[in-house]
């Protein structure tokens, strides 16, 4: 079951943070991203196993996290919940930007499979926990097919 993250739940989505994140968001970052964004979590058997938060800005959205917990991950429960939560959004987007580590392969897998693609590398953007950073990858989905929209 996918539903909106409620403020019961930021301790258990961040624990799975700690768990999958080498530069985690803090326990007041998902308090506050329950009140001001589109922030949903995925239930297996009533256990949250993984979160995603959107930003709508105008007609617009930013994905800004997301993850499944480590012992859940590569059952397509990251894909399931990545597209209902982008259904969930109320805006009606007519495009999604992203941005994710150049090293993170599975995540860009992941949001190539639900419909974006590569537009751009922010060079050297995230550190890393070994000193020294990384590129960030910007990626974006088209939601519209209406070409007018999408630059107006
Ligand atoms: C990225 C993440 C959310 C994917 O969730 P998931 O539930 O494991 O992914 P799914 O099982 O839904 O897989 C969806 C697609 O991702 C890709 N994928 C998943 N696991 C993969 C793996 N081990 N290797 C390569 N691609 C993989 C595939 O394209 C897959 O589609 P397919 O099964 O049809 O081939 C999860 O791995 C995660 O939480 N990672 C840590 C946090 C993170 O990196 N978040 C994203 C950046 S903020």
């Amino acid at each position: 079951m996918i539903r909106k993250m409620t403020k019961e739940d930021v301790n258990t989505v961040y624990d799975i943070e700690l768990k999958v994140q080498s530069h985690p968001w803090s326990k007041q970052q998902f308090a506050e991203a329950v009140e001001i964004y589109v922030s949903t979590v995925i239930e297996i058997n009533q256990k949250v196993c993984g979160f995603c938060i959107l930003q709508p800005v105008l007609d617009e959205a930013n994905l800004l996290l997301m993850a499944i917990d480590t012992d859940m991950q590569g059952q397509g429960l990251g894909y399931e919940l990545l597209i209902e939560s982008i259904d969930q959004l109320k805006n009606s987007p007519v495009q999604i930007f992203l941005e994710v580590r150049e090293s993170n392969v599975v995540a860009i897998a992941l949001y190539e499979k639900s419909g974006f693609h590569q537009i751009d590398l922010r060079k050297n953007y995230y550190p890393q926990s070994k000193g020294g950073k990384e590129h960030a990858v910007i990626m974006v989905k088209s939601c519209s097919d209406d070409f007018q929209a999408l630059f107006s």
